[in-house]
């Protein structure tokens, strides 16, 4: 039988509707083939064909657990990635769209994380007395950073955990890429502000003297999320003095104004268990992604509570937003015609040490 043609581009002239019923189409072709993974961030019209849907952790977990051959991943590169790595060789990782990326990951790279491991050296002994933590936010070649380095991979669901388990084993933590979770997290378990430091990747030696090196218990690599970090303490005052009676809950890659002045911070799962769980007519103010804001509105306006978000101006994470059901619906046909597109795949020895750091974190739960 002749192989069937690869089908070249995603069909974005497809009405909504159209798109839709060939996306549950391809599926229902596809069976238990295929399992298709979609974080919280995720526009309805894709999150709807998600069979799990979770953040970053929850869907790490997932991704190893299948017994699927076709991993498709609604989120972002680095979460493809991650399947990959954790999924069986004979598992294939799909991400509907290569261009959706995460603008945190990417101010981190490996030239400059090992610049800065140099540059410590020449001021204490990084192997050590410093445990390297790279955010589930970052590229796997940092992951296996972390692996050679005896380090570890977190979320923001397990980052104290992690932090604790880290200074068990070296005095000091390197953590990269988010300023702000490492800063949040690290503040919450006692650490003083004058124990945490930043490290200014675009700074000969970070912009630190040896002595503030010396003296730092972490080291906050300078990136940030572009969407969390758009959320200001003067947009939680504003809407407390209209409404006092609200509770704010924000994510912990947010700044640290922010969390500071919020009831609860949490993981995107936590924030939606702790609204899930209050009582019927809270008002909620949601320092996350609008996405999410915007889902959590919806189901849990018939319990009388009211979800609201957090910035004036509308931040949705961009990169995230494109896996649209074009590309979702494009990557299933493909597979119905036995044709894969868009595979992630890590290199075979930057899997392997990139999944010691994984399995390292895996193992605390
Ligand atoms: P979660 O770990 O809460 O899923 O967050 C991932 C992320 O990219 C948030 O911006
Ligand atoms: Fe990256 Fe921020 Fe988007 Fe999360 S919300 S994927 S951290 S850019």
């Amino acid at each position: 039988m002749a192989a069937s043609a690869e089908i070249l581009f995603a069909p974005h002239d497809l009405s909504e509707e159209e798109c839709e019923r060939r996306i549950v189409a391809a599926r229902a072709a596809l069976g238990d083939r295929v399992l298709i993974l979609g974080h919280h961030y995720q526009r309805e019209e894709v999150f709807r064909h998600a069979d799990i849907s979770g953040d970053s952790l929850k869907l790490s977990r997932q991704a190893a657990a299948s017994a699927a051959q076709y991993i498709v991943f609604c989120g972002v590169h680095f979460m493809a990635e991650v399947a990959d790595i954790l999924s069986r060789p004979e598992q294939l990782a799909i991400l509907p769209d290569l261009s959706a990326g995460c603008s945190m990951a990417d101010m981190a790279n490996l030239a400059k994380v090992e610049r800065a491991w140099r540059e410590l050296a020449a001021t204490i002994d990084p192997d050590g007395m410093v445990t390297p933590v790279t955010y589930i936010n970052s590229a796997a070649d940092l992951k296996a950073f972390c692996g050679r380095h005896g380090g570890i991979v977190c979320t923001s669901s397990n980052a104290r955990q992690i932090l604790e388990w880290s200074f068990e084993r070296r005095e000091k933590v390197l953590f990269f890429p988010d300023e702000h979770l490492g800063r949040n997290t690290a503040y919450t378990m006692g650490i003083p502000l004058d124990e945490i430091v930043v490290w200014d990747f675009n700074q000969p030696r970070g912009g630190l003297t040896p002595e503030q090196v010396r003296a730092a218990r972490v080291i906050l690599w300078k990136g940030f999320c572009s969407v969390h970090q758009m959320f200001r303490p003067e947009h939680i005052d504003r809407f407390l003095a209209q409404y006092p009676d609200t509770q704010v809950i924000s994510h912990p890659e947010a700044s640290f104004e922010v969390c500071r002045k919020s009831h609860f911070v949490g993981s995107t799962e936590y924030i939606i268990k702790t609204v899930a769980e209050s009582e019927p007519g809270t008002r909620w103010l949601v320092g996350a992604e609008l996405n999410l804001v915007k889902r959590l509105h919806e189901r849990y306006r018939h319990e009388g509570k009211s979800v609201h978000f957090m910035s004036p101006t509308i931040c949705m994470c961009s990169t995230m937003f494109r896996i649209d059901p074009q590309h979702l619906c494009w990557v299933l046909e493909n597979l119905v015609e036995g044709k894969v597109v868009n595979r992630i795949t890590v290199p075979p020895r930057e899997a392997d040490e990139a999944r010691i750091a994984l399995e390292r974190m895996l193992a605390l739960h």
